[in-house]
């Protein structure tokens, strides 16, 4: 899909990945809408770069809706779809204060795992009513998984249950859309340094940095948004999950 073309809902967009993919495609040509929860930073920052806002929870059906028709409202329509509302918790199975809270596990499933596909559900819909371009594209989605969807860690349960949820519903959701010209792709990001591991100390990150192969350093949220820009971009590119971590396999 041609980036001057198109019209796109960024979720999770006031902050790290999400925030970087609304700017990059802002900065290609690409109108933007923004939904995200936290409605101080997702209106701020959509002002900053020309871009539409919606205060959304992905998880929740009627907030989805109404951020849908808003975005309609504000872009003329919408056909790409970048998902990456998320959020991590961090507890054992079984730990020092003892089982794992099951509304948390719940809750992060819920966010991650249906937050997303809530979204694709109901924007993919709307997508289905565009005109094909010359390819047959009606819309495009990208999906935010994780490297802990295959190689989770200690604590990480629920975080990566949700996270493979996402790579794994990727294509028979291709599937599904196919006939209506909707393509589906999923970024397996390793470590970014996003506010999320900016507020670990310098000699934190040295460590978990010293993990990646190479290059060996946290990734930067523009690379994750140049290639959830190139999954727009390139009509042949389907149901693919790529990991983007510098070659790290976490033990
Ligand atoms: N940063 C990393 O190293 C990393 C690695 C792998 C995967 N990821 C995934 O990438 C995505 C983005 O992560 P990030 O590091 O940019 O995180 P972040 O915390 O910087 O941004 C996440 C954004 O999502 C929003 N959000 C959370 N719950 C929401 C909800 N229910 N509805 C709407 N918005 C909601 C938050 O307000 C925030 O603006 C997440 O799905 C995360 O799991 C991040």
């Amino acid at each position: 899909m041609e980036i001057s073309q198109v019209k796109a809902i960024v979720t999770g967009a006031a902050s790290g990945l999400g925030a970087a993919t609304a700017q990059v495609l802002r900065d290609s040509g690409a109108q933007v809408t923004i939904f995200d929860r936290d409605a101080k930073r997702g209106a701020e920052f959509a002002a900053e770069i020309g871009a539409g806002f919606a205060q959304v929870d992905v998880a929740d059906e009627d907030s989805v809706k109404a951020g849908l028709a808003a975005a309609q409202a504000l872009m003329g329509g919408v056909n790409a779809l970048v998902n990456c509302a998320g959020i991590a918790v961090a507890i054992k199975t079984v730990g020092r204060d003892g089982a794992h809270p099951l509304d948390l596990f719940k809750r992060v499933i819920d966010v991650n795992l249906v937050g997303t596909f809530n979204c694709i559900r109901l924007v993919s819909e709307a997508m289905a009513n565009n005109a094909a371009n010359e390819d047959g594209e009606r819309g495009v989605i990208v999906n935010t998984a994780s490297v802990a969807a295959f190689d989770g860690q200690k604590g990480q349960a629920g975080y990566s249950a949700s996270k493979a949820g996402v790579a794994g519903m990727a294509l028979p959701i291709a599937r599904d859309l196919a006939s209506v010209g909707i393509r589906v792709n999923t970024i397996a990001p390793g470590l970014f340094l996003t506010p999320m591991l900016m507020g670990l100390p310098e000699d934190a990150r040295v460590a978990l940095a010293a993990d990646v192969t190479f290059p060996k350093r946290l990734g930067k949220p523009e690379e994750y948004a140049r290639l959830a820009r190139f999954m727009i971009e390139s009509p042949y590119l389907n149901a693919e999950c790529v990991r983007l971590d510098g070659a790290l396999r976490m033990q």
